[in-house]
């Protein structure tokens, strides 16, 4: 396996890679999308879940899709099964994306917990057995804005990690270009205080793939910079780093120049790029992006979604908040801002804006 990766991203792939981040650097730097010019670097579009304004999240047809439409990368969010497997959703808790709670032979299964300070009734992957888990199916998590989405509800299975990592192996060779992966490690104390910690398995996915190189197509997150560096330090991660932030005090410049010591890049909610007015429309970039590259970090947004209920006032089509508005413009305007991907539902307009953008 390692071999066959490694053959195809040196044959096919790496020819116009551009190593983006400081030099010098003691961490390894992201690798990018092949450049238009020499010595310049293109945006990534990531593919937020998948395509998840197109198909249920955190599905092998959803991370499918997310490619053949142009994603540069797919992302999983990861949780672990009771028998430790990884497996893609975005909560432990599983009642908003798979049929669980319609499964008789479930119903027992439904309890409270508290989860990383925060109280959740409903059905938690950590007490399903991976065969277990296998039997449900995914559902839309917004049905009444992605109605278009319902159609899929049923058909499709949890994916466990391997399953992405050879859909990924799968889908460079079909596509004859890089397609990466971006794991988030979701609740990392939580899994680690009930004996079913993520990094251990995650660490021994990506080495057992051949892909734990610090120029694999792969960069793994996480909200917690302590499992950042966990991640780095103690499972000897060589991977990109990024570490998932919501608040200015996270990303003054001096907590940058400290990240940067184990990390490669910042995911930003979007509006610490490009905050919005008080009435709602966009406003004026900050100096995140400027800040971020001069401590060496790129900087990857999320999230971008294409109905109006998610853009910003003055990009919307209409009332309507479940039909599609001026996606395309939005993301140009964080292109212009100096972002290094994006985090999007919509990766067909991801790629869209890039290429307006770069036009
Ligand atoms: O990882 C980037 C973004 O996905 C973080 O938000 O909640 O969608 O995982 P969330
Ligand atoms: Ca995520």
């Amino acid at each position: 396996m390692a071999d066959r990766r490694q053959i195809l991203r040196m044959g096919a792939l790496t020819a116009g890679a551009v190593i983006a981040g400081q030099a010098g650097s003691a961490v390894p730097a992201f690798a990018t999308p092949p450049a238009r010019t020499p010595g310049q670097t293109r945006p990534l579009v990531i593919g937020h879940r998948g395509a998840s304004g197109y198909r249920p999240e955190h599905t092998l047809a959803a991370y499918e899709l997310a490619a053949r439409m142009g994603a540069d990368y797919i992302e999983p969010d990861l949780v672990s099964t009771k028998d430790h497997v990884l497996v893609a959703r975005h909560e432990n808790e599983i009642s908003t994306t798979t049929d669980v709670a319609s499964r008789p032979e479930f119903a027992g299964r439904q309890t409270t917990k508290i989860v990383d300070g925060v109280s959740f009734t409903g059905w938690f992957t950590e007490d399903f057995t991976l065969a277990e888990l296998k039997t449900l199916r995914a559902v839309e998590r917004l049905p009444k804005l992605r109605q278009h989405s319902t159609v899929f509800n049923g058909l499709f299975e949890v994916p466990t990690l391997q399953e992405i990592l050879d859909l990924q192996d799968r889908l460079c060779r079909e596509l004859r270009r890089e397609i990466g992966v971006c794991p988030e490690t979701k609740h990392p104390l939580y899994f680690q205080s009930i004996g079913l910690d993520l990094e251990t398995p995650l660490a021994a996915a990506l080495r057992h793939n051949g892909l734990n190189k610090p120029n694999s197509p792969v960069f793994v997150q996480s909200f917690d910079n302590s499992n950042l560096r966990d991640l780095r330090t103690r499972h000897k991660l060589r991977v990109p780093l990024a570490y998932l932030v919501q608040s200015p005090a996270q990303v003054t410049p001096a907590a940058l120049a400290e990240l940067a010591t184990y990390a490669n890049g910042i995911g930003p909610v979007k509006d610490l790029v490009i905050p919005r007015k008080a009435d709602g429309t966009l406003g004026t970039a900050t100096s995140l992006v400027a800040d971020a590259h001069a401590a060496g970090l790129v900087v990857y947004p999320w999230t971008f979604r294409a109905e109006n209920q998610f853009l910003p006032a003055d990009y919307r089509s209409s009332s309507d908040t479940a039909a599609h508005g001026r996606a395309i413009d939005e993301q140009i305007a964080y292109l212009k801002a100096g972002v290094d991907g994006l985090f999007t539902d919509n990766p067909d307009i991801g790629a869209l804006a890039r290429t307006l953008w770069s036009a």
